[in-house]
Parts: structure tokens; sequence; C-alpha cells
């Protein structure tokens, strides 16, 4: 394993992402809501930086098999609340081929939100087998497969602090 993005990096992303929305989102109260599972300590550590009236909620989605996306979009839980009118920001941990997030737009849409926002803490664009780009990014990697800070290998490594790029070694 090597590291790749350090803790202190993830919170000083969170302070910059978090700040941007505060400006965009002024006199709003939107939902933030976390993809589960492996945007669970990214979602924990950006609400701390967003200054608004917020409320959160969590979705999971999909499912993930080894290191190739199924591109099945599978609701395992849906959200608590009622998104017809609101302002939604959905937060996901990595954006690979894309096809979770543009299939996830399109089911959302259907519910009539206001507004309906993207924050990914990594976007590998290099990967993209549909067209998606989320309206806010952590940071942009190359084609590589990461684990810790939420990202798993088959559900494990998602304790680790920081981000690492996995390899057998
Ligand atoms: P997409 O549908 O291909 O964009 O995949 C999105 C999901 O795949 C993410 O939410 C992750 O759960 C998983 N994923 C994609 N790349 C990685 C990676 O490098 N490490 C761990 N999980 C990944």
């Amino acid at each position: 394993m090597r590291l790749l993005i350090t803790h202190e990096e993830i919170v000083d992303i969170c302070k910059r992402l978090g700040f941007e929305i505060t400006q965009n989102y002024k006199g709003k109260t939107p939902l933030v809501v976390c993809v589960l599972k492996g945007a669970c300590p990214f979602h924990s550590e950006l609400i701390k930086h967003i200054d608004l009236d917020l409320e959160v909620d969590y979705i999971q989605v999909s499912s993930y098999l080894g290191t190739e996306s199924t591109g099945v979009i599978n609701f395992k839980k849906d959200l608590e609340f009622d998104i017809a009118g609101r302002d939604i920001i959905i937060v996901e941990d990595i954006v690979d081929s894309g096809l979770t997030l543009s299939k996830l737009k399109l089911e959302l849409q259907k519910r009539k939100p206001s507004s309906l926002k993207f924050v990914s803490l990594l976007d590998k664009p290099s990967k993209r087998k549909v067209e998606f780009k989320p309206d806010y990014v952590g940071k942009t990697i190359d084609d590589l497969f990461v684990i810790g800070f939420g990202l798993d290998l088959d559900e494990k490594y998602r304790n680790l602090k920081d981000i690492y790029v996995f390899n057998q070694d």
C-alpha cells in the first residue's frame, strides 16, 4: 500500500468544499445526503465545515464487487425525507465509471427536488463510462484503486484515516 492522501489533506479539502457550499447555499436549508457506506467519514467531516442550517439523510444505492463496478443500481436503503422542493446535496466518496451517480441522479430527479448537486471526495475522470461531472470535487486522481477513509476493498480498510493506493504487496 502506498500513502496517497493524508488525513490532514482530507480535512483541508473538507474545509474548502464546506466553505464553497456555505457560500452557495446562503439562506437555504440543504439536505446533505451521505451515500452509504463509503462516503460516511467524508460526509461526517464535510458537514462540520458547512455553516448552514442543514439536515442530513442517508442512502445506499449500489453494489460493488472486487475492483470492477457492476453498474447496477440497487436501492438497499432509501432516503428518509421527501425531497420534493428541497435543495439536495449528494455526498459520495469517489466517482469512477460515473454509472452509480448518473443513475442515482435520474432516479432522484423524478422526485422533483428544487436543486440536486453532487460532491465527491475523489474523482477518476479517466475511468468514465458515462458522462458525469460532480459539482464539487475534493481531488482528481489517476486510474488507481484506492482504499481508506471510507473507501473499501471487499468491505475492508474503511477505518484507515488516510487514503492509500492498493496493491497486492
Ligand atoms: P462508479 O459507479 O463506477 O462511478 O463507482 C462508484 C463507486 O465505486 C464508489 O462509490 C465506490 O464505492 C466504488 N469505487 C470506485 N473506485 C473505487 C476505488 O478506487 N476504491 C474503492 N471503491 C471504489
